[in-house]
């Protein structure tokens, strides 16, 4: 049995790969500052709850550990561009001191959990591999760039890397993101009969299922060491390859509602298509299509387990803390807002 720490474990992929970690007997230590709440990981006894920044990790944390999946990120271009410098920190210079301690520490593996968005901009004729020349067109994208090349040159023959470069994500999982273009167009289209489209819908995208990302990542804990080590994989599939046009039209017609199609943003310069032969010749598919990501979500938005919230828009949530801690840090007095722990004094005093 082995241990996996999992950073970012209380994030969209991460409360949907711990369960299937410990479905699958591993014992997991989950590293988070759980800025999407503490309650998205269900207890168990196999799994062991670490509240921790990850520009923090000490040799400690690492300790028993057979395996690194190292999620946590500001984990979105918009993010990204509103808090550039933490993203150089969290999603550069972190992972590759995760991977760094990792090492020292005796940890046998390390998966990267990348993005195919470094490949930015391809022209449509082309579908890019792990060899193509990268274009990363945001800060989110260079900073997983930087990452990738800092972790890879740490491989060697007691530390095994990957890196996978994850197409966008979809379906249902704890922690929800609706600012993920599968998922944002499924809720507009239920909710509201609005499918949002970014122009101009001919710009392609790589999709992959949250369940197959997260069984990708499993996959890489037990892959051949000389078939993986030092090595990028792309972790998606042909069949979600879409362009956003035609993708609409799928959902719009996979939604059990009559739906609009409604156009916002500008023109989106991202468009990339991808090979992702590489991870299957190692005997790993995708399993699910964009369909199935979409019945999931109106089955929960259906049944009242979903909704719209702050939360669930990455920008938005972070805007808010950001906000709110500010404002916090104005009006608290000692330690607290209403409580400032006079009565429990007061109490204590009365009692003597
Ligand atoms: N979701 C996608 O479509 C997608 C696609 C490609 C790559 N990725 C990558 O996969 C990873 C996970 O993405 P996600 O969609 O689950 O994002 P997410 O935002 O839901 O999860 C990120 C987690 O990291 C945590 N975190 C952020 N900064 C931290 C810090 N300083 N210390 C400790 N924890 C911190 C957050 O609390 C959150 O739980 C990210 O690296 C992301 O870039 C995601």
């Amino acid at each position: 049995m082995q241990r996996i720490l999992v950073t970012g474990a209380g994030g969209y992929i991460g409360t949907t790969l711990v369960p299937m970690l410990l479905e699958r007997g591993y014992t997991v230590r989950a590293v988070d500052r759980f800025f999407f709440g503490r309650d998205l990981l269900a207890n168990h006894p196999r799994l062991e709850i670490v509240q921790e920044d990850v520009r923090r990790l000490a040799p400690e944390h690492f300790s028993g550990v057979d395996a690194v999946i190292d999620l946590a990120a500001i984990s979105n271009d918009p993010s990204g561009e509103l808090f550039q410098d933490v993203t150089w920190a969290v999603n550069h210079r972190a992972r590759v001191r995760c991977a760094e301690i990792a090492k020292a520490c005796g940890v046998g593996r390390y998966v990267l959990p990348s993005s195919c968005s470094i490949y930015g901009f391809q022209p449509p004729e082309v579908k890019v591999d792990e060899t193509a020349a990268t274009n990363p067109l945001t800060t989110y994208a260079k900073a997983n760039e930087q990452a990738e090349l800092g972790v890879l040159p740490l491989a060697s023959d007691d530390f095994t890397v990957v890196v996978l470069r994850q197409a966008t994500v979809y379906g249902y999982s704890p922690r929800m993101r609706l600012d993920l273009a599968i998922n944002g167009m499924a809720f507009g289209a239920w909710k509201t009969g609005i499918l949002p489209l970014m122009r101009d819908g001919s710009q392609w995208r790589p999709f992959v299922h949250v369940r197959d990302t997260a069984s990708a990542q499993i996959f890489m804990l037990t892959a051949p060491r000389e078939q993986v080590n030092g090595q990028i994989f792309n972790v998606g599939s042909d069949e979600n390859n879409y362009q956003l046009g035609p993708l609409a039209e799928t959902v719009a017609a996979t939604v059990p509602k009559d739906v609009r199609i409604e156009w916002y943003g500008d023109a989106d310069h991202r468009s990339y298509r991808v090979d992702f032969s590489k991870i299957e010749g190692l005997g790993w598919k995708a399993e699910r299509r964009a369909e199935d990501g979409v019945r999931e979500i109106c089955e929960k938005l259906e049944g009242g387990q979903l909704d719209k919230t702050a939360e669930t828009i990455t920008l938005d949530w972070y805007k808010n803390l950001a906000k709110w801690h500010a404002l916090i840090k104005q009006v608290e007095m000692y330690g607290g807002i209403f409580d400032i722990g006079i009565d429990e004094a007061a109490r204590r005093e009365a009692a003597e």
